[in-house]
């Protein structure tokens, strides 16, 4: 039911770990299914310079969560905040219908990490949605 870009960030996932000194840290649970996912993030001149994330979770969360590191590793915190769970879905070709929910996880747990890493700064929090 998965497509080959799907089974292939399933069979080996991009950025899979743990950063022990990490600048902010994330972690978001889907309450249907139980799924976790952490997601730890390392900021260097406002660029995410390194990422790792460990998920518990139904393949098309951990493809989403493989799939969404790469996507903002490199990437300003702005950039990584406006990447969404839509964008992470098109990177990957797509998600059967009833699996589309659970690439929410990566989404909102990069937001976490970054508001994480914000408030270690002393910075206000971004908020969901509305933008920064
Ligand atoms: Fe269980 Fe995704 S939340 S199917
Ligand atoms: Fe839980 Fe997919 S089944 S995130």
């Amino acid at each position: 039911m998965y497509n080959e870009k799907v089974m292939d960030h399933f069979e080996n996932p991009r950025n899979t770990g743990v950063i022990k000194d990490a600048d902010g840290i994330g972690e978001e649970g889907n309450p249907q299914c139980g799924d976790i996912m952490k997601v730890f993030i390392k900021v260097k001149d406002n660029i995410i310079e390194d990422i790792k994330f460990q998920t518990f979770g139904c393949g098309a969360a951990i493809a989403s969560s493989s799939m969404a590191t790469e996507l903002v590793k490199g990437k300003t915190l702005e950039e990584a905040w406006d990447l969404s769970n839509k964008a992470v879905v098109e990177a990957l070709e797509g998600l059967p219908p009833a699996k589309v929910h659970c690439s929410v996880l990566a989404e909102d747990a990069i937001h976490r990490a970054i508001n994480d890493y914000r408030k270690k700064q002393g910075l206000p929090q971004w908020e969901e949605k509305s933008g920064k």
